[in-house]
């Protein structure tokens, strides 16, 4: 059996952020951001890692930021990369925040290392914690990465095996849809040779 998710995070933390900045997630981000249709507010991004770029982006643009993660290490370069974080050192199943707390929620590259049977609880989440008109990004694994339409297993990663969990698209859909929000997007996107679904959803105003 691999080391908990975590304790390989915390050995390749440093490792992992240098080849981070490598690969521009402009395009993702800039439209994103752009349809929050509003210039300053908070932000919770679940798996945050050294802070980059999602949380760096919102923080740069005079937001407020709730960063989740459960590796240390990750953290202690958060510190470093996106100081004015608010940095909760947990797992993103055990967090509890005020309902509509914020008008933004992400997710990147770390939904897929939770058990898809934990998703439906976090989707539920994702709609509490979300004001009215906020919106949640999340990166979310197919079978594009896994090789199957649904997965949940170990998959090699900077040399590591790593856990990866999730469903097929349709059942996404229907998994975020019966927690109350609004799919705006499914869009699969091949970023630094690794193609993973990118999800934006809405809780609807009313
Ligand atoms: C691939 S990194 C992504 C980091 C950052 N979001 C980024 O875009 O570079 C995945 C991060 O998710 C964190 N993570 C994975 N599962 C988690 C969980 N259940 N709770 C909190 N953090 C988790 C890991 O510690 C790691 O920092």
């Amino acid at each position: 059996m691999p080391p908990p998710l975590r304790d390989i995070y915390d050995s390749f933390a440093e490792t992992y952020e240098a080849n981070r900045g490598l690969f521009d997630m402009s395009e993702i981000l800039a439209p994103f951001f752009a349809g929050l249709g509003v210039p300053k507010g908070r932000l919770l991004d679940l798996g945050c890692g050294a802070g980059e770029p999602f949380p760096r982006f919102f923080l740069d643009r005079g937001w407020e930021v709730y960063g989740v993660d459960f590796s240390k290490k990750m953290l202690h370069l958060a510190a470093q990369y996106a100081p004015e974080m608010h940095t909760i050192c947990a797992d993103m199943l055990e967090v509890a925040f005020d309902p509509a707390h914020f008008d933004a929620l992400t997710c990147i590259y770390s939904l897929f290392h939770v058990p898809r049977a934990r998703h439906p609880e976090l989707f539920a989440k994702f709609h509490r914690w979300l004001r009215p008109g906020g919106k949640a990004l999340f990166t979310y694994a197919a079978k594009e990465y896994t090789g199957e339409d649904e997965f949940e297993g170990f998959r090699e990663f900077m040399g590591q095996n790593l856990f990866y969990s999730h469903t097929s698209p349709a059942k996404l859909r229907a998994a975020i849809e019966r927690a109350g929000l609004r799919v705006e997007s499914i869009a699969l996107r091949e970023i630094g040779g690794e193609s993973f679904l990118w999800v934006t959803a809405e809780r609807p105003r009313a």
